[in-house]
């Protein structure tokens, strides 16, 4: 037998992962994971930019560990998971917040951008999660972002939108699956959030000015989803115009609704 397999799940160190930490949502659930899992003893963050993991870490209250590495580099990877074998750590939480997303034109975006938010979004996205589940145990959370885009497909969005379907199809069956272990999952479903996001989606297209004033507050959507992932719901979707978007998505014509968005 294994020592993973002789060491019980409450001599474990518990920890919570949150990729993309480095900014926006995922600085934002680092900080706060605490308030609704009190009892992680360490924040792993990952993200490329080791300054600012290294600046997330100075506010994190409990312990933290910096992984500044790219998540869509297998070679890079390797530095987690080599500390996942080592530590044997107990999950309580992960949270796969890093993505990125370009408006645009499918013929206008570069290939390397477009194949960039497949690699970011769902391939990172999935080998991660299917690593850590071997450590995760009963009442072991995972929150993964998605986004009101998930909806829908999306003229000018297309790439992005069609990797956040891909992460709410996902996070659905797993949510599924994983219930009988007691493992719980939660598809994150925002509208605009207003976090560095943007910086990187109008390089090829400007965000249109209205969309700039429906724009949520980054702590408010991180409050609401660890809040929706404490009460195991498996779907989060902060604000009254987006979950009237939802609706209207689940109940209207699916050509009405392309028309409209
Ligand atoms: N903001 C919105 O309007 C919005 C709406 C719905 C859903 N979302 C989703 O929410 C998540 C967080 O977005 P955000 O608004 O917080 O954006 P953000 O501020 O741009 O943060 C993105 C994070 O992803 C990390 N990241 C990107 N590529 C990476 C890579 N190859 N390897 C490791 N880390 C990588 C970045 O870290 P480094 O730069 O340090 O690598 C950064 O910490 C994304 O999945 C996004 O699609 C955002």
């Amino acid at each position: 037998m294994t020592e993973k397999t002789n060491k019980k799940s409450n001599e474990r160190l518990k920890i919570a992962i949150v990729t993309g930490a480095s900014s926006g949502l995922g600085k934002r659930f680092a900080l706060y994971s605490h308030m609704f899992f009190p009892d992680i003893d360490e924040v792993w963050l990952v993200g490329r930019n080791e300054q600012r993991l290294l600046h997330t870490s100075k506010f994190v209250r409990s312990n933290t560990r910096i992984f500044a590495l790219d998540l869509t580099d297998e070679d890079e990877l390797k530095g987690l998971t080599d500390s996942l074998k080592d530590v044997d750590p107990d999950i309580r939480l992960l949270i796969n917040s890093a993505g990125c997303g370009y408006m645009g034109r499918f013929d206008v975006i570069s290939t390397e951008d477009n194949i960039r938010m497949v690699d970011i979004n769902c391939r990172a996205l999935t080998m991660l999660t299917s690593i850590c589940i071997n450590y995760m145990h009963k009442d072991s959370r995972i929150i993964n972002l998605a986004s009101a885009a998930a909806f829908i497909c999306q003229s000018n969005f297309a790439v992005y939108a069609a990797t956040k379907s891909y992460v709410l199809s996902l996070s659905d069956a797993l949510s599924k699956e994983l219930r009988h272990k007691k493992i719980y999952v939660t598809a994150v479903c925002p509208g605009a959030v207003n976090t560095p996001f943007f910086d990187t989606a109008d390089k090829y297209e400007k965000i249109k000015k209205f969309k700039k004033l429906f724009m949520s507050k980054e702590k408010y959507v991180v409050i609401k989803a660890l809040w929706d992932s404490k009460k195991k719901k498996n779907r989060s979707v902060y604000g009254l115009h987006m979950k009237m978007f939802y609706l209207a998505c689940k109940l209207l014509p699916r050509k009405l609704m392309m028309m409209f968005v």
